[in-house]
């Protein structure tokens, strides 16, 4: 198997079920990502050191939105935009070019 190509890749749940059962959409899902991605461009480690991608389903949908980080297995739940921040700190932690992070 190979490994990612990105120090962290953030996939944010946007998995929409239109009200039939709780699901990250019913939050502020797409909003988060959209943020997320422009905060780590403007840092400047979008590209090889951190990636968002938009997720199906990640298995917590009572606790959404969800917000997983991988290879670093850092899971965000109930996220808000207001959490942008927090999770723009946690990806920069790992993807910064000092970071010895690239499991
Ligand atoms: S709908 Fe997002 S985790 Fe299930």
């Amino acid at each position: 198997m190979g490994k990612t190509p990105f120090k962290v890749h953030a996939f944010v749940c946007t998995n929409n079920r239109h009200g039939e059962s709780k699901s990250c959409a019913d939050g502020d899902s797409q909003t988060i990502k959209d943020v997320l991605k422009k905060e780590l461009k403007a840092l400047g480690i979008w590209g090889a050191a951190a990636r968002v991608s938009t997720s199906g389903c990640l298995g917590n949908c009572a606790h959404g939105p969800n917000v997983y980080l991988y290879p670093q297995m850092i899971s965000f739940t109930e996220c808000t935009p207001d959490d942008v921040p927090a999770i723009v700190a946690e990806i920069a932690k790992h993807a910064r070019p000092e970071s010895s992070d690239n499991s």
